[in-house]
């Protein structure tokens, strides 16, 4: 009876081993999220709304309907139905934001891959987001919502408000590693990049290692982006769709994400003018002075509200690959003649992706010393802020890298199946010649000892039979636990 515990613990060891996952053993592809920046979810909205602005915008509907991205609301008078449904309350007691009264919204397909890749659910548009990139991974063995799956979020609010958002996609993440057995590469693009930064910096770092395999940059705007300036003072579509800037800009102006979007102090400092009229000269340190001419003080609410949420954050502890353009004439300051602030300024051009500043995008540098995972830095001449999204050298740079990480997957996954073969092979050694007479067994069994195991949770020790020093040894060497350490939690 006592001879069979030493086999039930042997079978136990093989037991920990670990087990296949359930995703073809053919495939060993890093499973990858995508993270959209701003602009780049969807959004449904359903109405029960108290008034309307205008007599042609919907009051009431008992059906969900696309908010967000729908070119047909975008068009002249529509279009002002659209602000007033997308536009958000800001409350600056509490500090949060509520939807425009009797404005139902949400954000569909967390976790699919297609509302990401399309903003524009009927795909009539030419609105394709992340489309191309998926396109380019298929071939390698993803299936959409399994492989690869998008994060939407509410990209109106910045990271404040997003605390449920943040678990979501935390348990995305470990969800994806449960199935996959894998670690997940995400992909940002934009805003994507200072929603993550934040992410990053609420997480444990074990968290961290045991999830996430690498972290792609698509054009982010990791310190902020003089576009938001732009934004507030003579509107703009953020590099994402054609509409007429000083319309959509009351919308824009509501939402706190473009507060947490203004450059920031870690990378424009104190004396750097990029916003001058005959009255004043902003920098970062007076951003008020711009709010108060605005009369947005709202606005400048939310930017307090924001203004310290990613700023100076500690390394964010992955492996991070920032792609961006450059060559790309990105506005670097503002000067306004007497008279014509807010709606016409000359614009200085400078260095960045026409969206966001090459200094923003680069920021990620700053970590490579300050942290063991590694950063690369990798400029692409002359993409733009959306073309990164479809330019053959950035996804050619995706596709290179998952065929890295795949092999290297594929590799450790060999070397796991070599060593159980081994230990396979000792257990059959050690079961034949554990045949052992009745004789030699009574003779056995008058000598009992102990054999310490090693064991990674309790320090157990198990009596068995007397056996020949020789036994003794080859069973010691079976239940070498360093061989399986890491795999063996109960015994
Ligand atoms: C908050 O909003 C109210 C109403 O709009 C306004 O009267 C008040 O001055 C605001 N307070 C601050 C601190 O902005
Ligand atoms: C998300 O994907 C699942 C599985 O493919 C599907 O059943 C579901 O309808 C999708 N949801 C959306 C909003 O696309
Ligand atoms: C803004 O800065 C410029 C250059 O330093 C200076 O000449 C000008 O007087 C300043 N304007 C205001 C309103 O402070
Ligand atoms: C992939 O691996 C090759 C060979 O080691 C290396 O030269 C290349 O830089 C890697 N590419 C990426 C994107 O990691």
């Amino acid at each position: 009876m006592r001879r069979r515990s030493w086999f039930l613990a042997l079978f136990i060891v093989l037991l920990a081993l670990p087990v296949q996952s359930k995703v073809s053993k053919a495939k060993h592809i890093p499973p990858i999220i995508l993270i959209p920046g701003d602009g780049g979810s969807q959004i449904e909205a359903k109405l029960n709304k108290p008034s309307t602005i205008h007599y042609i915008c919907s009051q009431v509907t008992d059906y969900w309907f696309d908010l967000w991205l729908n070119m047909e609301l975008l068009v002249p008078y529509v279009i002002d139905c659209w602000i007033d449904n997308m536009r958000l309350v800001y409350d600056n007691v509490t500090r949060t934001t509520t939807n425009a009264p009797g404005v139902e919204i949400r954000i569909p397909g967390f976790g699919n891959s297609s509302t990401v890749e399309w903003l524009d659910p009927s795909h009539r548009s030419p609105t394709g987001y992340f489309k191309d990139i998926v396109n380019a991974l298929i071939p390698l063995g993803y299936e959409r919502d399994v492989t690869i799956r998008g994060a939407p979020f509410d990209f109106r609010r910045a990271p404040n408000e997003h605390s449920d958002y943040f678990l979501k996609l935390r348990r995305l993440i470990e969800e994806t590693f449960q199935y996959t057995g894998r670690k997940a590469i995400l992909i940002l693009h934009s805003m994507g990049a200072p929603m993550m930064r934040y992410f990053f910096s609420h997480q444990e770092q074990h968290w961290k290692d045991k999830h996430i395999e690498s972290v792609v940059s698509l054009a982010g705007a990791w310190g902020g982006s003089m576009k938001a300036v732009k934004v507030y003072t003579s509107g703009d579509n953020l590099g994402i769709y054609v509409i007429s800037p000083q319309k959509v800009r009351a919308e824009q102006r509501s939402a706190p994400s473009l507060a947490f979007l203004l450059p920031t102090p870690e990378l424009w400092g104190p004396e750097e003018v990029f916003l001058e009229t005959d009255t004043m000269n902003i920098t970062t340190s007076n951003y008020k002075e711009m709010f108060d001419a605005l009369n947005l003080p709202d606005a400048y609410e939310m930017y307090l509200d924001t203004k310290d949420l990613i700023r100076n954050t500690p390394a964010p502890g992955v492996e991070i690959h920032c792609l961006h353009g450059t060559g790309v004439d990105t506005v670097e300051k503002m000067i306004y003649k007497k008279g014509t602030f807010p709606d016409k300024p000359n614009v200085v051009f400078g260095d960045g992706d026409g969206t966001v500043n090459k200094r923003s995008a680069e920021l990620c540098l700053k970590w490579s010393k300050s942290q063991k995972n590694k950063i690369y830095n990798v400029p692409l001449a002359g993409i733009d802020h959306m073309d990164i999204l479809r330019d053959k050298r950035s996804i050619d740079y995706i596709v290179q890298l998952v065929s890295n990480i795949t092999k290297k997957n594929q590799q450790r996954e060999n070397r796991k199946i070599r060593n159980l073969a081994k230990l396979e092979k000792k257990k059959k050694t050690f079961l034949a010649e554990s045949e052992i007479s009745d004789e030699r067994q009574t003779i056995i069994e008058r000598t009992k000892f102990e054999i310490p195991i090693k064991d990674v949770g309790s320090r157990e020790h198990f009596t068995t039979y007397g056996l020949t020093a020789e036994e003794d040894r080859r069973q010691n060497s079976i239940m070498n636990f360093d061989e399986v350490a890491g795999h063996i939690v109960v015994l």
